[in-house]
């Protein structure tokens, strides 16, 4: 049966106030306990490095690991509640469509099904950026704010998320976008500055170059930078010349698990027209 199906005949449940979130990245694979109405995690995060070779299996080890020990917690959520895990590439129906920065065994593999079976417990598989992106509108740095917000994320690749009125629109790939012949996220990335050795003068540039094509075609309100390096935006934001407001990430390096945990709850939320 179509999960959609499954969610309507089930009827409306109430959307659970606190939720495991994982977020899986290239060098570590972070939890917490999420309290959503808070959009802040409870207690200690919990990081185990990503392995290597970071294939399906060795992934879900540790994910299982991770809410295993969560989820020991007297904090914890009950066993019944999703888990929500966020992944870095494209996530269609619960399955990995790309495999830009992550081993290639992850091409369409049925994240959702591979992680339900591993953890023996219901997980919500989301693109990282977007999980990033739905924790900034709802309780960072894009909170309450209407029409297009973008959020890119500047780390081993650039991640998005395409936001409109509070709803994303999941799976929009703007770390691809092809620019002067190159793949935009092999040049302006986190990690393609520290690839290069430039300083953030030089880096500034490149994402001057980024960010108005960005804005050519979007037009957005509003465009928050996250990732990792977004607790430097002083040394390169500053300098960037647009006329959409470009502000950090309030949530930093919490965003993934929190709104990897946020959309795990909203999808127990029956769907309107
Ligand atoms: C992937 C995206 C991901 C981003 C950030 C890109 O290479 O294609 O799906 O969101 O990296 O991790």
């Amino acid at each position: 049966m179509p999960k959609d199906t499954e969610k309507k005949k089930s009827g409306k449940k109430a959307m659970p106030g606190i939720v495991i979130g994982v977020d899986i990245g290239g060098t570590g694979i972070k939890g917490g306990i999420v309290n959503l109405e808070k959009g802040e995690i409870v207690g200690e995060r919990f990081r185990i490095p990503t392995p290597k070779p970071s294939t399906p299996e060795a992934v879900a080890a540790v994910v299982a690991d991770i809410v295993q020990e969560l989820g020991s917690r007297p904090e914890g959520p009950p066993e019944d509640v999703p888990v929500g895990v966020t992944f870095p590439a494209i996530i269609q129906h619960g399955v990995a469509r790309s495999a830009a920065n992550v081993d290639k065994n992850w091409l369409n593999t049925d994240v959702d099904a591979l992680f339900t079976k591993v953890l023996g417990r219901g997980v919500h598989v989301i693109n990282d950026a977007d999980a990033a992106g739905l924790a900034e509108v709802r309780y960072g740095a894009g909170k309450g704010k209407l029409g297009t917000v973008l959020v890119i994320t500047l780390g081993t690749g650039i991640g998005s998320a395409f936001i409109f009125d509070g709803k994303l629109v999941p799976n929009v790939e703007l770390g691809h976008l092809e620019i002067d012949g190159h793949d935009a996220e092999t040049r302006a990335s986190a990690v393609a500055r520290e690839r290069d050795g430039i300083g953030w003068d030089e880096y500034a540039v490149r994402l001057q170059r980024y960010f108005s094509h960005v804005e050519f075609l979007f037009s957005p309100e509003l465009i928050i930078v996250g990732g990792g390096i977004s607790k430097r935006s002083a040394d390169y934001l500053p300098e960037l010349r647009l006329r959409t407001p470009i502000i950090p990430a309030q949530l930093r390096n919490q965003a993934g698990i929190v709104g990897g945990a946020l959309q795990a709850a909203l999808l127990l939320e029956p769907r309107k027209a």
